[in-house]
């Protein structure tokens, strides 16, 4: 019976729904609106849209809307009647007329969970008062001076706990690394503490809810983020009400240094709004920026190019800050960051942190013939845009170049995305992202020290998806390693390019690689200084651009005629230098290399002041001079009685170089002074590696050569009326080759090393305390043109410029046979396989035969895993403490380790996996997989070998 009476009332409820939604159809029919479906009642197509996808895409839903139906559609979605706008012109319309024709209206589960008063969802009055609390208080002033050393102290504490080789979401640093600084900023609580870490638990709680089902039901993480948020609050106006009790009540008297502060201070918001300002600024200000930083991570990980770029940008930012003696980096560092921000803007373009904005129409609106009904919501899809190909230039592509004017092809297309027109990461209008600029500051802070100290890969696969927030499902798990460059030889020289330290690029060979490709080493190696025997047309066009400083030389052929020729210095100048002038960065100029004393010494003073002319004629401020050796010294011991042996020809040189402010170079080299006189000379005191002084010299004392050596010539200098003549250090070095166990490979690195070390240290020398010195590293290559014996072995790179440690290397590096350098090559090939033949009849015979005796009383599966323990801890014993091996005196431990490796190669896995497939398989089919797996293997050497002679032709 009662089932019939609901029967009958039904079609007096379903009537007048039928009337109302057909009298909306005809005032529909009668506007103009955009094609589209609404999909089913009440939900329309919310699932579909909001349906999770890649977030470098704009997804499925997206796709299939725009091309049935145009960029803009009509749809039905988060309960309402809605227009979807994948269009730049209507994104910017909407944005720009906020409040007069359209108004932010996020749906109402946000306000649940942020606060009525969030700064997301209020409009009118009070949207602009706490809009200019948020504008104050992070003003260009603020960033500069309060957030600035903020952001880079958060940037160093997270970074710093990262762990090298471990495996760590980058998702979650990222995070933290926000959480903390903005709660350090809103409420002045410190990372670290247990109230901080309390508070950050609940707010990842409290986060989950945003963007999860709003369901409040218990269990519901909609329910748990409920509770997480009256917690928050809690917190919050317990501090407040701190802070007010230390002022006993009066607002005016609270301290502003924090956002609390400040709006207590200086705002009669009431607490309930303060707590909901406060609340959405931290979500506004920790959620987008720790993903954009998540997402910088990622993209960068897939393109070394920018991050080889980045790094030289940072590099010469930290080179920058060493020469004015600063730490820390300031506003005007920031400023310098250009490629950075290039890879900020593509990073926030590709990886779309923001995807769209909820509006409602206030008015009708009519937009390029279509009608928008009052009422209706409006989603400027910012992310459509950012991603359309007819905007952006294979929009998929992470290329952060496109952002750099000058290699934009398309000058219609890059200028409005400079002017900013398409490009709205940030949103627009007068709800502009309130903290771009702090977002902006943060990210480039954080890629600056990620750059200058990892390198990182992804440990697994895991890409950013919009879920509709855009999160890594995995959390980004990345595995970071201090940054290669830290750790080779070359890259040393780099860090310490932040310091004075270039190298010598000398040229007297017939192998070296081509002046291309030299300065991409320079530049991959970060030496930021060299050293040129003579003008080059080739390497100045390498060099064009690189940022690289050159000390450029004159042949000392040439001497004479700059010399006694004013008109010859001239054209030298017009010609050699005047034409680079704007893209190379010439550190001086050098006229003759060591020809004092000499024939030409009496041709140096006039052609320095011949060629100094010619310069300032041609507005050059390039310091001129000359480079000496050693030999100009009449005594050089003790330094204190350094004194040049012919003061007629130093003695004006020195005049001029001191009234021009010049430096005078100087050739350093412990080397021969030891190598002439190796008893009296020590070698320790050589090397660097006294620890005690060796030569006291009145009240100065001196633990190395070096030092010793270039305090002679200020002395020297001292004596010729230039004591405020400057030093470079033009040429120092050892050769690592040609003079018995003195020119060794090991002491070559040991004197490079710890020279490296003591510049670094800028402890300066005994006479000179504290006061950098300029040193260039003799050479960059071994030069086989040179005299035989130690001048041909001076290089820090072998031609081929490769430092590989392949199986062959390893003998070489410890020493157990020659380097391959020194004989020809049928030679080396016989004292490899030699060397090959002994370990193998040492060790990977008898390992045959162990295993033969014990496997059916060990066992197959042990014997293999004590082959690969005891091969993993042979490798470690060798890889660890390399240096050590690399002694002569530990020549035989080297050997004896390595051959243990092969011995439990084959008393283990080689031997087990031989074996136990003949017990398991057929012969047929065993002999056929052996046969793929070997034709595999070969297969795949030779692609490998092919694609590294394409790639590195000068490997071949
Ligand atoms: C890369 C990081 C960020 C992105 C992509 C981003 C994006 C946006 C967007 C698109 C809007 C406009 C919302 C709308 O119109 O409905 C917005 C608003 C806002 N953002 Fe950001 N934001 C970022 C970082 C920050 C930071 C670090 C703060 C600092 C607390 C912040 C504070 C705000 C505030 C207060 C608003 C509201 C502005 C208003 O309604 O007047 N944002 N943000």
């Amino acid at each position: 019976m009662f089932e019939l009476k609901l029967l009958l009332l039904l079609p007096s409820t379903v009537l007048p729904l039928v009337i109302i939604w057909g009298l909306l159809q005809r005032k529909k029919k009668s506007l103009k609106l955009p094609p589209g479906r609404m999909g089913w009642p009440f939900i329309g197509e919310t699932f579909g849209y909001l349906k999770p996808y890649l977030a470098t895409t704009i997804g499925e839903f997206m796709e299939q809307h725009i091309s049935r139906y145009g960029k803009i559609y009509k749809s039905y979605l988060f309960g309402d009647r809605a227009i979807v706008s994948a269009d730049a012109g209507l994104n910017r319309f909407i944005l720009q007329n906020e409040g007069r024709l359209f108004e932010c209206s996020y749906p109402s589960s946000i306000g649940g969970i942020l606060g009525k008063w969030s700064m997301l969802v209020v409009v009118g009055d009070m949207h602009r008062d706490m809009r200019m609390i948020s504008l104050n208080f992070m003003s260009t002033s603020r960033l500069r001076t309060h957030l600035m050393p903020e952001v880079d102290k958060h940037t160093l504490l997270v970074l710093r706990s990262w762990k090298e080789n471990s495996i760590f979401s980058a998702q979650n640093e990222a995070k933290k690394f926000t959480f903390n600084l903005m709660a350090k900023h809103i409420m002045s609580i410190d990372p670290g503490k247990p109230e901080t870490e309390h508070l950050r638990k609940e707010y990842i709680t409290f986060m989950k809810g945003v963007v999860s089902a709003p369901l409040n039901l218990p269990g519901t993480a909609y329910n748990r983020a409920l509770k997480s948020r009256s917690t928050i609050l809690k917190v919050i106006e317990h501090k407040m009400i701190e802070r007010l009790k230390e002022t006993n009540n009066d607002r005016e008297k609270v301290e502003d240094g924090d956002l609390l502060g400040w709006v207590l201070k200086h705002s009669s918001l009431s607490i309930e709004q303060i707590l909901d300002l406060i609340l959405s600024l931290l979500f506004a200000g920790h959620e987008t920026s720790s993903v954009s930083i998540a997402l910088a991570i990622y993209f960068l990980q897939a393109c070394p190019k920018a991050v080889q770029e980045l790094r030289e940008e940072h590099l010469e930012i930290v080179r920058a800050k060493k020469r004015e003696g600063e730490s820390g980096l300031n506003w005007d560092d920031y400023k310098q960051m250009e490629f950075t921000q290039c890879v900020i803007s593509e990073t926030l373009r590709l990886g779309n942190v923001v995807r769209f904005l909820h509006r409602k129409a206030i008015k009708d609106v009519r937009y390029n013939g279509y009608d928008i009904p009052c009422g209706w919501k409006v989603l400027p899809v910012v992310a459509a845009v950012h991603l359309d190909p007819l905007i952006y230039d294979k929009p998929q592509e992470f290329n952060p170049w496109r952002w750099q004017s000058k290699t934009s092809t398309d000058s219609s297309a890059f200028s409005n995305m400079k002017t900013g027109n398409n490009f709205m990461p940030f949103g627009g209008g007068p709800r502009l992202c309130a903290g771009s600029e702090l977002a902006k500051l943060e990210m480039a802070v954080f890629i600056h020290h990620l750059v200058l100290n990892y390198d990182w890969e992804l440990a697994e696969p895991d890409e950013p998806r919009v879920f509709p927030f855009v999160e890594f499902p995995k959390g980004l798990p990345i595995k970071a390693m201090k940054a290669f460059f830290l750790s080779t030889f070359a890259l040393f020289v780099t860090l310490s390019g932040a310091l004075k330290i270039g190298v010598n690029y000398g040229m007297v060979a017939d192998n070296l690689p081509t002046p291309d490709k030299v300065v991409t080493l320079f530049k991959s190696s970060y030496i930021g200084r060299i050293r040129l025997f003579a003008p080059n047309p080739d390497v100045f066009k390498a060099l064009e651009g690189s940022r690289i400083q050159v000390i450029l030389g004159t042949r000392n052929e040439d001497l004479s005629r700059l010399a006694s020729d004013q008109s010859y210095a001239a054209t030298w100048v017009n010609t050699r230098v005047v034409p680079h002038a704007s893209s190379i960065k010439f550190r001086c100029i050098s006229l003759g290399n060591e020809v004092i004393p000499g024939e030409l010494a009496t041709y140096v003073l006039p052609a320095i002041q011949n060629l100094d002319a010619a310069l300032k004629a041609a507005h050059l401020m390039v310091p001129v001079t000359t480079a000496i050796s050693m030999q100009v010294l009449g005594v050089s011991f003790p330094p204190s009685q350094g004194v040049f042996s012919d003061s007629g020809i130093m003695g004006p040189i020195t005049g001029f170089l001191a009234s021009n402010g010049y430096p005078l170079m100087v050739n350093v080299y412990p080397y021969f002074a030891h190598a002439g006189d190796p008893v009296n000379i020590p070698h320790d005191y050589a090397l660097f590696k006294s620890n005690n002084i060796v030569v006291k010299d009145g009240k100065l004392g001196y633990q190395n050569l070096f030092d010793a050596m270039v305090d002679s010539v200020y002395s020297a200098l001292e004596k010729a009326r230039g004591p405020n003549v400057d030093i470079i250090v033009s040429e120092t070095g050892w050769p690592s080759a040609g003079n018995g166990n003195i020119a060794t490979i090991d002491n070559a690195q040991t004197y490079n090393t710890n020279l490296i070390a003591h510049l670094r240290s800028l402890s300066g020398t005994p006479k000179r305390p504290r006061k950098e010195l300029e040193t260039y590293l003799f050479a960059m290559f071994n030069e086989d043109l040179k005299s035989p014996g130690v001048e041909q072995n001076f290089g820090l790179y072998y031609p081929n410029m490769t430092p590989n440690l392949f199986q062959k290397d390893f003998l070489s590096a410890d020493g157990w046979i020659l380097a391959a350098k020194t004989m020809n090559a049928v030679e080396e090939v016989y004292k490899i396989a030699r060397a090959q033949t002994l370990i193998a009849l040492c060790s990977t015979v008898p390992g045959y035969w162990f295993t033969v005796a014990f496997i059916d009383r060990i066992g197959r599966f042990k014997i293999q895993m004590m082959g690969f323990f005891f091969m993993t801890v042979s490798m470690f014993a060798l890889a660890f403490p390399y240096n050590h091996w690399t002694q002569k005196k530990n020549r035989m431990g080297f050997v004896m380790m390595y051959a243990l490796t092969f011995f439990f190669a084959n008393f283990g896995l080689n031997a087990t996996t031989f074996v136990v497939p003949a017990e398991i398989f057929p012969a047929r089919l065993r002999s056929t997989c052996h046969g793929i797996s070997a034709a595999a293997g070969k297969g795949w050497c030779y692609y490998c070998c092919i694609w590294a002679l394409i790639c590195c032709p000068e490997l071949g």
